[in-house]
């Protein structure tokens, strides 16, 4: 039965304080706990306690060892009986590391002759460790004594500062770690075993000294330094931008390769997988670099979004992730380019969120039920989560925005807070109130917003109409008008700007309700509107654009993030076309404006590679019904093609050339631009001149300096069928054969060979040595980028891809429930597939969920067949 919002209740039995010890082993840890328990006066209800898989050894209530009619342990719960208004509870109890494969709790990662023992609490994994009121709206003071042998866990950690550490008989030791500021059960993390350590010291704007140090096996902590470097500059940055200073002595920073999640922000402690962590020129691409930038910024903002600020039910998820994704986005887009940042959350959120919004697992940011809350780590919750704070940062302005989340963080400091907490305090600081914005955390859906505009010569006013719609998502057929900022700005036909009435350049206009206008007065030509800048809600604009008024906003919108727009809705137009059949206007204004910025001074490499670039397939398909993702596939290269042969590929071949003269191994935003360019050039001429391509890409791959560059050739040619692409991967394995994130990456490039061959590819993967489900990254590398990120690789008409992928599914389930749940996301959308492709899905999906599954997985399968 699922947990519901509408009930939630405060606990009725809370913890101040608890102490933990361990004592740690690979195959068996014991876990004492003392818990300093407390009843709300009027709740009266028994001692109930969640726990999951524990051996209980010993139990205690207020120093007198319990009889057994005097608790229960069953369904996941321990119940006490007796238990007094202010008692104290000690358990004794044993779980399993090693034969942990969900990695929820404690788990081993890596061998059991080298690798470490760590946790992964959130959400609910606290409970498979000890029992506790494991809901993160009991915060208590944790002590935690870790005890084990040295010789094999010589490094012992958990969140808080040091206090204490010994030796112990037998060759044993122990340490000691208290974390003065109360948290939530999710926020405890430990970590034991044989790991080395970069280190730098650090003064918080505040004046506290502060130790951050870095841990990794030994065997990849030379490739910390960029990580250390990006945890210093989020530290700053958080300080100036918003004030924040960290809090402890000591910040402890972890990489592991087998890891659910991207990272986990535990306090003091934060964990990460080592995709975001680790960094070196030879196996990390720019945009793995980025990442690594953007999760250290997140895990770190965290600390007062979402630790010092908690939240008090997991309906209230986004309260932290999305509120900490927006104040990444800002990091990132303050440390590199702003307009391609925002580009990319763009991208992604079209993606990986409207794709969730418009099919069976559509839920709201503030989603009203769930059976298993880690199916609700979602693209909803995070991405477009951090739209909602983008929106109403947008509202109050910059400094508004600074007063209110000021506010925010004052109010609510060692709270467990709701969203209703965070608009009061943004709004009460500015005097506004913007309850009305509940909505959109409540409403699944991306709304439609239809605008239209009239040009009054005579008046020389300009009436621009919006309206909005929200389709039905399964459980909500009525949708309501949402608040919805536009931020506009008017072009004249010359490409000037034109001013507004009050000689402003943009303006915000708020529409409110179904439909609305507005009038601009004092306009001196008919205007192209440039609406929704910078994406200043996330919603489905339509606007019927001539063709040429696109192509004058491609040309000179201000707007960065609009002009990319500007080509994407060109693109759309143009592939629209070369569908239907319907004539080639589009199709020419798209190819010829971007074949005239090929070679403009003073574009930024970097965005011209980003102009270059259509919607992708998955994108493509969300606008159609009857989806047939081959089709989609071959529309989509021929689109390219038409753009390519535009450009020329004379042109093409010259540009290729000059990038490769620049090309160097740096870093900088300069080199980057040029190799992401340099990239795209070849991916466009490789569909004109394929022999030519292939020979450039396999001296590329030859002579690259980077990861970046390697792995754009090596993609080319493997997804080109180039006959160097056999050669090209063995050398890439034999390259790096020990280095686990570089051959995630060789798995994952041969998983995006379009069409039907895919699947035979994936076969064969999946039967090499080097492949296993036990691990979530070569899972994510191997079937997620097949399943999830090749629409034409993954949907065979046959209806062999859907079989395969629910096989695997069944087998992952019994090891790792989550990471099982996700990799079934892939069949979303299947009901608006073309007929042969739907039934071969459903048959497909229908089989699984006949099967025993995991709550995580039972949840995504029912939900796909329901919607
Ligand atoms: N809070 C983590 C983050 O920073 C995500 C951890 C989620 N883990 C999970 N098993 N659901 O985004
Ligand atoms: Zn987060």
């Amino acid at each position: 039965s699922p947990i519901r919002l509408a009930d939630y209740r405060p606990p009725a039995w809370t913890v101040s304080q608890i102490e933990l010890e361990f004592d740690l082993g690979i195959d068996s840890t014991e876990v004492r706990s003392r818990l300093h328990l407390r009843r709300d006066p009027a709740q009266h209800v028994p001692l109930r306690l969640d726990g999951e898989g524990l051996e209980l050894i010993a139990i205690t209530l207020d120093g007198q060892p319990l009889d057994a009619h005097a608790y229960r342990y069953q369904d996941e719960v321990l119940e006490v009986e007796g238990a007094s208004d202010d008692s104290v509870l000690e358990t004794r109890v044993r779980v399993r590391p090693a034969a942990n494969t969900a990695l929820e709790g404690l788990y081993l990662s890596g061998s059991r002759e080298q690798g470490f023992l760590l946790t992964q609490c959130e959400a609910e994994g606290f409970r498979h460790v000890t029992f506790f009121p494991d809901r993160p709206d009991v915060l208590a003071r944790y002590s935690v004594t870790l005890r084990a042998d040295r010789a094999r866990f010589p490094v012992l950690l958990a969140g808080g500062n040091p206090a204490g550490a010994g030796e112990l008989p037998d060759g044993r030791h122990w340490a000691r770690f208290v974390d003065p500021y109360p948290k939530p059960s999710y926020l405890f993390a430990l970590v034991a075993g044989r790991l080395e350590k970069i280190e730098r010291g650090y003064r918080t704007a505040d004046g506290r000294d502060v130790k951050l140090v870095i841990w990794a096996e030994p065997d990849v902590i030379d490739c910390c330094g960029y990580a250390m470097d990006a945890l210093e500059r989020a530290m700053r940055w958080d300080e100036r931008a918003y004030g924040r200073n960290f809090d402890l002595d000591v910040f402890h920073v972890v990489a592991t390769h087998d890891f659910n999640m991207g990272a986990m922000e535990n306090k003091g402690l934060n964990i990460f997988n080592a995709k975001y962590l680790l960094a070196d020129p030879d196996t990390t691409t720019d945009d793995e670099y980025r990442g690594v930038e953007a999760v250290i910024g997140h895990e770190y903002f965290h600390n007062w979004s979402g630790n010092r600020v908690t939240c008090r039910d997991w309906f209230q998820l986004s309260l932290k992730e999305g509120l900490t994704v927006f104040r990444e986005q800002q990091f990132s887009a303050d440390m590199n380019s702003a307009p391609l940042k925002r580009i990319d959350d763009v991208a992604l959120l079209r993606r990986a969120q409207f794709p969730e919004d418009a099919g069976p697992l559509a839920h709201p940011v503030r989603p009203s039920q769930y059976s298993e809350i880690n199916n609700f780590y979602t693209a909803t919750v995070y991405e477009k989560g951090a739209e909602l704070v983008r929106m109403l940062a947008g509202r109050l302005g910059s400094e508004g925005f600074r007063r209110g989340m000021d506010l925010y963080f004052d109010r609510n400091d060692g709270r467990a807070a709701t969203l209703e907490d965070f608009l009061a305090a943004l709004g009460s600081a500015n005097g506004i109130d913007l309850s009305p914005y509940l909505a959109w955390y409540a409403q699944a859906g991306t709304p439609q917003l239809s605008a239209a505009g009239r040009y009054d010569a005579a008046t020389r006013s300009y009436t621009l109409t919006l309206r909005q719609h929200t389709p039905a998502t399964p459980g909500q057929p009525d949708k309501r008008a949402l608040p919805i900022p536009v931020k506009l700005a008017l072009f004249g036909p010359d490409g000037r700007m034109l001013p507004l009435h009050d000689g402003a350049a943009e303006q915000v206009v708020v529409l409110e309700q179904d439909e609305q206008s507005f009038v601009f007065p004092g306009i001196e030509h008919a205007p192209v509107p440039s609406l929704l800048r910078g994406f200043s809600a996330p919603v489905i604009l339509d606007y019927a654009y001539a063709p040429a008024e696109l192509a004058l906003l491609l040309t000179h919108d201000t707007d960065g993030f609009n002009r990319w727009e500007a080509a994407q809705q060109l693109a759309w137009r143009a592939y629209a076309e070369l569908r239907d059949g319907s004539g080639h206007e589009a199709l020419s204004v798209w190819g010829d404006t971007l074949a005239g910025l090929f070679d403009q001074d003073g574009l930024d490499p970097a965005l011209l590679a980003d102009l270059l670039t259509p919607p992708g397939e998955v994108e493509l398909a969300e606008r159609e019904t009857d989806v047939d993702p081959a089709r989609i596939h071959a529309l989509r290269q021929a689109l390219q093609r038409e753009l390519a042969a535009r450009i020329g590929a004379h042109v093409l071949a010259g540009r290729y050339r000059t990038l490769e003269a620049q090309a160097s191994d740096a870093l900088d935003a300069a080199s980057q631009a040029q190799r992401r360019l340099r990239r795209r050039v070849l991916e466009l001429l490789v569909l004109l001149d394929a022999a030519k391509a292939q020979a450039l890409a396999a001296a590329q791959f030859d002579r690259a300096a980077t990861m970046t560059d390697r792995l754009a050739a090596l993609a080319v040619l493997v997804r080109s069928g180039a006959p160097q692409a056999a050669e090209a991967l063995e050398r890439y394995r034999t390259r790096h054969a020990g280095n686990a994130l570089a051959l995630d990456k060789w798995f994952a490039v041969q998983a995006q060979i379009p069409g039907e061959p895919a699947l035979a590819r994936v076969r064969t993967l999946q039967a090499n040595p080097k492949f296993t489900l036990k691990n979530p990254n070569r899972v994510q590398a191997l079937l997620g980028t097949w399943a999830r990120g090749n629409p034409s690789g993954f949907h065979r008409v046959d209806g062999e891809g859907y079989r395969f992928l629910a096989a695997r599914l069944a087998e992952l389930d019994a090891l790792n429930p989550q990471v099982a749940a996700r990799l079934a996301t892939a069949f979303n959308g299947w009901q608006r597939l073309e007929p042969a492709r739907r039934e071969q899905a459903r048959a497909a999906v229908a089989e699984l969920a006949g099967r025993r599954l995991s709550r995580n997985l039972a949840e995504i399968v029912g939900n796909m067949l329901k919607g």
